[in-house]
């Protein structure tokens, strides 16, 4: 049978593992399970055995791909595969796939409460102010922006969206007013919300270009990779404008920076936070459980994003 490696710098919660586990445990799938590791020679050691690996923002380049003789399928339990280099995975003959949609809703979430945190002055004591009436951009409208669209309407906030691939009735179909170009979102957000994946055509793209055009007081809200906003550009909008926030999962490289000069409109999560709950641990690690079982059995290539 198939060994399954899953491999989890930063660990599923405990009812996770134990589900991922029952899967396996079911399709008689050996497993083993690599957490919590701080030196990348412990993967690829573990990866010499597998058929299989599951990873989270877990590294899957071509080191760790040489070390897998035996792989056929990584699946990130997750939205985002920035982390696997598909090129490499396909000169592997390796099958490279993701969950979109199972750790959505607990990134939504994040990316509300962090909204309410910054309306709030970081709970520091003084009057706020409420989300209820304020226009929320939507940048991309995959399924966390869905999520947090729903959430932010039910708050009473006016929501907006762009994203080139998706139709303007579905947006309307959902209470979003669609956007048609990307200095729109910029143009309108009281809150922002970036939801893009980081590739080479998103990657430092929310230049001055962009950010130069934000509306005074406005917030934007990273739940998406640090990677797709341009850091000079951010350092300027803060310098410039004096109401700019920024409230971010996960630190960007100016971290340092925005903390000494711009605390009271910075906020970074220490580590990332977004997909950080029981239940979406536990949707991702099981469909890419079931996903792997489907590979193997069926030949399925349903999420394959190489
Ligand atoms: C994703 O792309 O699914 C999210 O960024 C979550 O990443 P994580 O599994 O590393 O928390």
């Amino acid at each position: 049978m198939p060994k399954v490696l899953i491999a989890t710098e930063k660990p599923f919660a405990a009812e996770a593992v134990q589900q991922i586990k029952a899967e396996l445990d079911q399709a008689k799938y050996p497993y083993e399970f690599l957490e919590n590791y701080t030196d990348v020679a412990d993967l690829h050691k573990a990866v010499a055995e597998a058929d299989a690996i599951i990873i989270r923002s877990d590294i899957v380049d071509a080191a760790v791909l040489d070390a897998a003789k035996k792989l056929r399928i990584v699946v990130r339990a997750g939205a985002g595969y920035d982390n696997i280099d598909l090129v490499a995975a396909t000169a592997h003959d390796v099958v490279a796939m993701n969950t979109p949609g199972q750790n959505s809703n607990a990134v939504a979430e994040l990316a509300i409460g962090m909204m309410i945190y910054m309306a709030r002055g970081k709970f520091n004591g003084k009057s706020g102010s409420e989300l209820a009436g304020k226009k929320l951009a939507l940048y991309g409208y995959g399924y966390v922006a869905r999520y947090t669209a729903k959430i932010a309407i039910g708050i009473g906030m006016e929501v907006f969206a762009y994203d080139p691939y998706i139709s303007n009735e579905v947006m309307t179909n959902e209470g979003v007013k669609p956007l048609s170009k990307v200095a729109d979102i910029f143009t309108t957000g009281d809150y922002i919300s970036l939801h893009i994946p980081a590739n080479k055509e998103t990657k430092k793209s929310i230049t001055w270009d962009l950010l130069g055009l934000v509306r005074s007081g406005c917030t934007i809200v990273n739940t998406a990779r640090k990677e797709v906003i341009d850091e000079e550009a951010l350092l300027k909008a803060f310098a410039e404008k004096k109401k700019f926030r920024l409230v971010t999962d996960v630190e960007p490289d100016c971290h340092a920076e925005l903390m000494e000069k711009y605390a009271d409109r910075y906020f970074a999560t220490p580590k990332k936070m977004g997909a950080q709950t029981e239940e979406a641990n536990t949707n991702a690690g099981v469909a890419a459980a079931r996903q792997i079982i489907a590979f193997f059995e069926k030949g399925d290539v349903a999420f394959k994003v190489n």
